[in-house]
């Protein structure tokens, strides 16, 4: 794990900053939705070439000044280069004169103050298990750049790929077996976060991210939270409504694969609803019952009124 020397002097430095350790506050769910104005305040205290740890989700590292290195693994963003932010991917090196080094694979997300204080924010909401049985990367702590900018760390996990990836993959494309386990993926997942009163918004295939090997079914890890909100304070109406937002916005976003040269199957209408839609209403109904639903044939007609390449 640890970088030999030379790897070190082969690899793009992406970062070399002072670290410390520090728990950031969870936003708290307000009259408007998520409040993220204490993480605001911690965040934009963090000083130009330094680093906060997250010691909530990396136990073990203590209070002590480690110095951080980050060097990118240009290989970890294959698959991953679509991508508005220019998140970034490289092993991190922690070393502490008392508990030597520590490395970790990391990706890094540029993010300006506030945003970052709101993807940040619920990034540790979901990672904290307060959006039950949702996933998303864990994160990892908060930098500063020399330059002011800042940027998210989240651990990085190299088996999954978006959902847009395994949609696009002509070699996947052709096993039904593993596009119906991804949209019933994709049903549980979206169900499981409306039924914690999360809405994504940006709810598209490339935001949601699965391991397509693992047997069975395996955890969906949600990314990407700039636009995401609560329903906890709406009117089940208006909270149906958003829902319905969130499944549009992915259908709209997997038939969108059609422009990029992506021969979805014949029936992939059949499928999204009879797979996703049936995943997502059952799901929605074990977790939060039938108030605010929407059925699997409220779907359908979602699909219907897709557009796909004539
Ligand atoms: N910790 C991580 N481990 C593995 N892949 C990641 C990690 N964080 C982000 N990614 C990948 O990078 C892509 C871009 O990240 P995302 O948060 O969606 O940023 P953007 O706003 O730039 O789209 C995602 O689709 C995801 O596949
Ligand atoms: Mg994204």
């Amino acid at each position: 794990m640890i970088l030999s020397k030379s790897a070190r002097e082969a690899g793009i430095p992406l970062a070399e900053v002072a670290a410390y350790s520090t728990i950031f506050p969870m936003p708290r769910r307000s009259d408007e939705g998520f409040d993220t104005s204490e993480m605001l305040q911690h965040i934009t205290a963090v000083q130009p070439g330094t680093l906060k740890l997250d010691r909530r989700f990396l136990p073990g590292i203590s209070e002590l000044t480690t110095l951080a290195e980050i060097i990118e693994v240009p290989d970890h963003k294959k698959t991953r280069e679509a991508s508005k932010h220019f998140v970034a991917f490289g092993q991190m090196l922690l070393t502490s004169k008392d508990e030597g080094e520590t490395a970790l694979h990391v990706a890094l997300k540029p993010l300006d103050d506030s945003v970052l204080a709101h993807e940040y924010g619920v990034t540790n909401l979901i990672a904290s298990g307060e959006v039950p049985y949702c996933n998303t990367f864990r994160p990892i702590g908060v930098a500063r750049m020399y330059d002011g900018q800042a940027a998210m760390l989240t651990m990085y996990r190299h088996p999954v790929r978006s959902m847009d990836n395994i949609l696009l993959n002509p070699e996947l494309i052709d096993e039904q077996e593993i596009v119906d386990r991804a949209l019933d993926r994709v049903g549980v997942t979206l169900a499981t976060a409306h039924a914690g009163d999360l809405l994504l918004v940006d709810s598209v295939a490339r935001n949601m991210v699965w391991d397509p090997s693992t047997k069975h079914s395996g955890n969906v890890f949600l990314v990407d939270f700039e636009e995401a909100g609560t329903t906890h304070q709406m009117t089940m109406d208006e909270a149906r409504t958003r829902r319905i937002g969130d499944l549009t916005t992915f259908i709209a976003s997997s038939y969108g694969l059609e422009k990029v040269g992506c021969e979805l199957p014949e029936d992939f209408d059949v499928r999204l609803t009879a797979v996703m839609g049936e995943a997502y209403e059952s799901r929605f109904r074990q977790i939060a019952g039938n108030a605010g639903i929407v059925t699997a044939t409220d779907i359908a007609s979602i699909v219907a009124q897709s557009p796909r390449l004539p």
